[in-house]
């Protein structure tokens, strides 16, 4: 039985704390929705259990296909336990199709299908509002090491291949995702969360937006995408599995 002890640390969506184990930390996920770098607040009801349920799904399937997580195990409805890192203060952003920031930056029509999946990294910090660096940054900063950031890059495609598999049977597209990893004895994990406000996801038939982005630009229906897609993507790993 892993007790929540010490709170640690609170974020914008989840809330850490420590657990009767050094190695372990656990981690809740909140309601409260903000985007525009804290800019715009708000709540999404529903929220929190839907991104622990769902990053607890799709860290399973990832361990299963040889991508090592923070992941241990889903402790409550919106709890869950996972190895202790230490944050690599680095965003690892992978994209299909462009939308959001690279639609603006590169002055594309947002679902403009990308011939390749373009990954980009962003320097983890408040102050700075994250700003993307590229690997010169990374080593210049001692943000992580070379081994590191191709371990990061590697796993970042893999990850992109797996979900996209999972998403085509939600028939769902993964326009892009966000991931982070950390450091556990030595080794590289992935971390966070994987849920509607780390990724975009896409009705494949009526290009729908069914992630925070109703949130962010005032969509409505955002509660229920969050549980559409927490409910597809459930129905998609069970018919992999079979
Ligand atoms: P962007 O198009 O706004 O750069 O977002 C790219 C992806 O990263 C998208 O799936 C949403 C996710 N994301 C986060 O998880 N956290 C953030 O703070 C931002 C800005 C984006
Ligand atoms: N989570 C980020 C923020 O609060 C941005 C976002 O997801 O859009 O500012």
């Amino acid at each position: 039985m892993v007790e929540k002890k010490e709170f640690l640390y609170e974020g914008k969506a989840k809330r850490v704390y420590r657990t009767g184990d050094p190695d372990l930390y656990l981690v809740e996920f909140k309601d409260d929705a903000t985007a525009f770098d804290g800019l715009k607040k708000g709540t999404i009801t529903g929220k929190g259990e839907v991104n622990a349920r769902m990053s607890a799904l799709l860290f399973q399937v990832l361990e299963r296909r040889g991508i090592p997580t923070h992941f241990v195990e889903l402790v409550g409805p919106r709890e869950i336990v996972v190895k202790a890192l230490r944050i690599v203060p680095v965003e690892v952003v992978v994209r299909n199709v462009a939308a959001g920031s690279l639609a603006q930056r590169l002055g594309l029509e947002e679902g403009t299908p990308l011939k390749s999946p373009v990954l980009e990294f962003y320097y983890k910090s408040d102050e700075l509002h994250d700003p993307m660096i590229n690997e010169y940054h990374i080593a210049a900063l001692e943000l992580a090491t070379p081994d590191q950031v191709e371990l990061m890059k590697s796993y970042a495609f893999k990850v992109n291949e797996i979900l996209s598999q999972v998403l085509e049977l939600a028939e769902l597209i993964l326009v892009d995702f966000k991931l982070e990893f950390g450091l556990h004895h030595g080794s590289i994990l992935l971390g966070d969360e994987i849920s509607p406000d780390t990724c975009r996801f896409w009705d494949r038939n009526t290009r729908e937006k069914l992630d925070k982005d109703r949130f962010r630009r005032d969509l409505g229906k955002v509660e229920e995408a969050y549980q559409e897609v927490l409910q597809r993507i459930t129905e998609a790993v069970g018919k992999q599995i079979q």
